[in-house]
């Protein structure tokens, strides 16, 4: 049996943390068998190595390899991608397409975010677990395929399964045994070592000396969250490696490297950062909303009153929506609509300003959602572009920078046609 050090060589995996060694011996203990693998563990922790290592020590290595980043495929073609479907099954399938399972047929499908896949899928592949068979979309001859399955997850299936959304008998066929990777924070003597071999690498790659780090730097990079794991480690030793003309890197320059998680150096405010920080844009977005919906309700009470009265009372309505629509000139305490024509409120409404059609009153509430909504989108297709384009297009991790699946991007790339 290949031995753990052997296989971290080959596959280019640093780090002597206990945790890792027992995943990786895991991975070698399992990969002779057709088990089937759960690999868990947070975002950027080096998942997508230990489907890799099963296949190539297993006696499929060499049959077909397959990673399938279930989401990233849209929920309509899912099926067809990954079981194939016949000619004619909907509007554009001109011929019969074959699925990564069967071509997978004598090797190993990894499937990447596994939690992503839409509950339809999962009862397709719950069939193909137990007994290999599965049909094309649109076919009703059952086929047969014999592939290695490992999937991955960095969510808690657990949740996903109280939610509803992950079915639970998949969740036990799929982790018949399962392989943990511990996130980087709990990986205190590997962060240095991971950190040099990244900065070596791209010294060599921009041509640049070496970078060294000093105590305060090391211990901050201990600290540090690091809730990105490894992927976050590495960006940041290639934005040193690339920006810092001093190659002498001390915990504060390091610091501005860093967002602000809450357990960095506490005196140095992190600058650089800050500029291409989208949770403030969320942040205000989320106002946006709330304010919005706060208006409407206000805006539908005041329908309400001037339904039955005709005229309303100051007191009852918000002053920041009195605000909103009239300016500021506004400090009557008891306001006549009927008597303000210009206002945005009055141009939808009937012109002998009767109220006693409920469907005419709600028409001006109407016309103000739509132009919020319009603005939202505006704003929402702004921030979706500056993260693809500062993503240099990457929508994986454009996704996770605006705190949306990939699936969710994907439909509003499309929606926007962006
Ligand atoms: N032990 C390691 N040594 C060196 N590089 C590593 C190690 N683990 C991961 N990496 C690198 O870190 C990056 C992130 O790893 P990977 O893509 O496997 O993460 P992941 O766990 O699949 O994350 P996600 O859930 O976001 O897909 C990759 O570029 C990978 O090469
Ligand atoms: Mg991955």
């Amino acid at each position: 049996m290949e031995s753990v050090q052997n296989i971290k060589q080959r596959f280019e995996i640093i780090g002597n943390e206990p945790k890792l060694n027992r995943a990786i011996e895991k991975a070698i203990q399992v990969a002779p068998t057709d088990i089937s693998v759960l690999v868990v563990g947070e975002s950027g922790v080096g998942k997508e190595s230990i489907p890799k290592i099963i296949h190539s020590l297993s006696h499929r290595k060499h049959g077909k390899y397959i990673a399938v980043n279930c989401g990233a495929i849209p929920e309509g073609t899912i099926d067809s991608e990954l079981f194939g479907h016949e000619k004619g099954a909907f509007t554009g399938a001109t011929s019969t397409r074959e699925g990564y399972f069967e071509v997978a047929n004598g090797g190993t499908i990894f499937l990447d975010e596994v939690g992503e896949l839409p509950l339809t899928t999962q009862v397709r592949l719950l069939r193909i677990l137990e007994n290999g068979e599965f049909l094309k979309v649109g076919s009703s001859q059952v086929q047969k395929t014999d592939v290695r399955i490992v999937a991955a997850t960095n969510v808690n299936l657990f949740d996903a399964i109280q939610k509803g959304k992950f079915r639970e008998d998949l969740y036990y066929r799929l982790s018949t045994v399962d392989i943990v990777l511990p996130p980087l924070r709990e990986r205190k003597d590997d962060i240095h070592l991971l950190f040099r071999k990244f900065a070596a690498d791209f010294a060599h790659k921009y041509k640049m000396p070496p970078l060294k780090l000093d105590d305060s730097a090391i211990q901050l990079l201990q600290k540090f969250r690091w809730s990105g794991n490894i992927r976050q480690l590495r960006n940041v030793a290639e934005q040193i490696s690339v920006l810092e003309t001093n190659r002498e890197i001390n915990g504060s320059i390091l610091n501005s490297y860093l967002p602000d998680e809450g357990s960095n150096l506490p005196s140095v405010i992190n600058e650089k950062k800050a500029e291409s920080d989208f949770s403030t844009e969320r942040d205000i977005l989320y106002k946006v909303l709330f304010d919005m919906k706060s208006d409407l309700n206000d805006l539908k009470k005041l329908t309400l009153e001037l339904m039955k009265n005709g005229t309303a009372k100051a007191q009852d309505i918000n002053p920041n929506l009195i605000q909103k629509i009239y300016g500021s000139q506004e400090d009557d305490s008891e306001i006549d609509f009927e008597e303000r024509p210009s206002t945005a409120l009055i141009a939808s409404k009937k012109p002998d300003n009767q109220y006693d059609e409920p469907e005419d009153s709600y028409l001006y509430t109407e016309t103000i959602e739509e132009e919020e909504v319009l603005r939202l989108e505006q704003k929402e297709i702004e921030m979706i572009k500056k993260s693809l384009e500062k993503n240099k297009g990457k929508r994986k991790a454009a996704a996770e920078e605006l705190g949306i699946s990939e699936r969710t991007l994907y439909r509003k790339i499309k929606q926007f046609d962006l």
